[in-house]
């Protein structure tokens, strides 16, 4: 691996998880922009929004953004659901590696993040309406920053991870032939 593979994606697409799997088949390290968020704020994420708001959150992800982009070696990245809605994350994600779109159908996300306290924009009434409608806001955003989507609904973590790696490695020699790596 020569250089940082970025996953995006709405909350629940599995970044961290599949992140995971991705790091131990390459034996990358595995950074998460929330964790990292998290470790200088002294905070979990939910009170960063609670007692600064998310402006100052977003602030923060964009300065983490800026200090790994300064990191030479390659690792996986895993982003926070809002990372690819400001322009300079998004030129700055793509600038870092290969950049991979984890897609899910509301439904899935509504699934896996049912009981889930820690993502303060999908707490309280109307959920499911919250969640239709910012990911049909971001979807075209993940796919316009995105230089490979992978769909992850009824797929395990670990294959999900084996097809992305198998995809790049196609997609160098496609691209060394002149080829796109895009979908
Ligand atoms: C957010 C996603 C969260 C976290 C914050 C905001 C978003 O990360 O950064 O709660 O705007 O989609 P995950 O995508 O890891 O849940």
């Amino acid at each position: 691996m020569d250089k940082h593979i970025v996953l995006i994606g709405f909350m629940g697409a599995g970044k961290t998880t599949v992140g995971r799997q991705l790091a131990r088949l390459t034996s990358a390290r595995l950074l998460d922009t929330d964790s990292m968020i998290e470790k200088q704020a002294g905070m979990t994420v939910s009170r960063i929004f609670e007692t600064r708001g998310e402006d100052f959150f977003r602030r923060t992800e964009t300065l983490v953004l800026e200090e790994l982009a300064e990191m030479d070696r390659p690792a996986v990245i895993s982003t926070g659901g809002g990372m690819p809605m400001k322009e300079e994350n998004r030129r700055a994600l793509r600038a870092m590696g290969c950049v991979v779109y984890l897609r899910t159908e509301p439904q899935t996300v509504l699934q896996r993040l049912s009981g889930d306290t820690t993502r303060p924009l999908l707490q309280g009434e109307g959920k499911e309406e919250r969640v239709k409608q910012l990911l049909a806001r971001r979807d075209p955003v993940y796919r316009e920053t995105a230089h490979l989507v992978v769909e992850t609904d009824g797929r395990k973590p670990a294959k999900i991870a084996e097809d992305i790696l198998n995809r790049l490695r196609l997609g160098t020699a496609e691209e060394a032939r002149g080829g796109s790596r895009r979908e």
